[in-house]
């Protein structure tokens, strides 16, 4: 479809929240359209629906039968009743397949958010035809300043509406020490952080789950953040680099 959307200004990226109201963000709703994104440049992108069909989180795909998303999205909705919708741009749209879940697991540590271990992989009845993300290795190949993407099919009003279509917004991969600085809770061994110092370019309700690349290596799943796209707080991220190795083994990838 239109990959004409893949190679969006940073610029404007920067300026624009991934879903056009966060609270903070709501200002900025205006500019939310230059941030559609398409699943030709990122087909691993999913979204998770509950047994009303409600999309609730993000997800991405890891293996041709398994799809990573947060710990804490299964908090609501358990695996047994989470369907994975893959393919399907706009949610309007009857595209893409829609898989049921056979089994999840969840990180054995995960408590809250705040403590991190933030991650579940999902497996799927059936096979998911679209391309996997990598999952990243070595945090070196990602230092602070590397521009990432972060995907996801949020809120567009605040206890309103989620957003029809895919999004995405760039945001940099931000500093140990200054992360700390915005979450006192904030564990790098587990977590990552990405966003403007000024904010305006984040994640938000709904995008739990959903992935951060760079290029089509997998950094982070969306975890938590105080508001969307506020100042001095970046958007918190599963860190990938500690977990590729749990995540791979219950994708039923080797190593
Ligand atoms: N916990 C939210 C969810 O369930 C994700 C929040 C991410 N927030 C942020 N500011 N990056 O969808």
């Amino acid at each position: 479809m239109s990959s004409r959307f893949a190679p969006l200004a940073a610029g404007v990226l920067a300026a624009a929240a991934l879903t056009a109201f966060c609270p903070s963000a709501a200002a900025r709703q205006e500019i939310a359209g230059g941030a559609r994104a398409s699943l030709a440049a990122h087909p691993y992108a999913v979204y998770l629906i509950n047994n009303r069909g409600t999309q609730y989180c993000g997800g991405v795909i890891v293996s041709p039968t398994a799809v990573a998303t947060a710990a804490h999205c299964l908090a609501d909705v358990p695996a047994s009743e989470t369907r994975v919708v893959a393919g399907r741009e706009d949610k309007r749209e009857p595209g893409g397949v829609v898989l049921g879940v056979t089994q999840g697991w969840r990180h054995p540590d995960f408590r809250t958010v705040q403590e991190g271990s933030d991650v579940a992989v999902l497996t799927v009845r059936g096979r998911l035809p679209y391309a996997p993300v990598d999952l990243a290795r070595d945090p070196a190949e990602h230092p602070a300043g590397t521009e990432a993407t972060v995907l996801g099919w949020g809120r567009l009003a605040s206890g309103g509406e989620r957003s029809s279509s895919l999004r995405s917004v760039v945001v940099p991969v931000v500093e140990n020490a200054t992360c700390h600085e915005g979450y006192s809770d904030f564990n790098p061994a587990s977590m990552l952080c990405a966003g403007y110092p000024e904010g305006g370019a984040d994640a938000c309700q709904g995008d739990s789950g959903g992935p951060l690349v760079v290029g089509d290596t997998l950094i982070g799943l969306v975890s938590y953040g105080d508001g969307c796209g506020k100042a001095g707080k970046p958007g918190v991220y599963t860190r990938i680099t500690t977990f590729a190795d749990d995540i791979a083994a219950h994708a039923g990838l080797s190593g």
